[in-house]
């Protein structure tokens, strides 16, 4: 297999589904109060990741923000996002299927996340977290890496670990 020099990691998702705060929470170890749109790209270096690769995380969704203001930039947006899922589908770009603001739910959301697992072949792993009270926060950066350094690896799911 080829040797990584570095991982990227992309967060996008659907507006306020807590992308900026998931890295801000994971920077700084607490939960921001306040977050800008968009968080700085951040690299981790090597020698504090788990698999000793500099890690760079990209608030991805936050860019496209300017292009959301006009009506022929939702075009463009939407174009946007076509181009991404072809891409991740040529080049199986490994996605991990998030669950955020797990602190406001009772119940588990597994019933709902299985069914889109298996639905997508590309998803590699589910994980809930929280970036409010920082459950599973460096894990799922953690997985990220792992998804992209060892992507043939079997589905793991957190909540299943028994
Ligand atoms: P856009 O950049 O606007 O698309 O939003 P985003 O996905 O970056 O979400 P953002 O981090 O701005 O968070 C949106 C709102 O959700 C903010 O009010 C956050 O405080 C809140 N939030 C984020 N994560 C959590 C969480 O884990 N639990 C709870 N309860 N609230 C959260
Ligand atoms: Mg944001």
């Amino acid at each position: 297999r080829r040797m990584r020099k570095d991982v990227r990691i992309l967060l996008v998702g659907e507006p306020k589904v807590g992308k900026t705060s998931l890295i801000m929470s994971l920077v700084s170890e607490e939960f921001p109060k306040v977050v800008p749109y968009r968080a700085e790209e951040i690299t981790i270096p090597a020698d504090v990741t788990p698999e000793k690769v500099p890690t760079h995380i990209v608030d991805y969704s936050g860019t496209l923000r300017p292009f959301r203001l006009g009506l022929k930039c939702i075009e463009l947006f939407r174009c946007h996002v076509l181009l991404n899922k072809m891409l991740c589908m040529w080049f199986r770009v490994p996605l991990i299927l998030v669950g955020n603001k797990s602190d406001l739910v009772e119940h588990s959301s597994m019933e709902t996340i299985l069914p889109i697992m298996n639905r997508y072949s590309e998803i590699e792993t589910c994980v809930e977290c929280s970036a409010k009270n920082l459950k599973n926060i460096s894990e799922l950066f953690y997985y990220a890496q792992k998804a992209v350094l060892h992507p043939t690896g079997p589905l793991y799911c957190p909540e299943r670990r028994d």
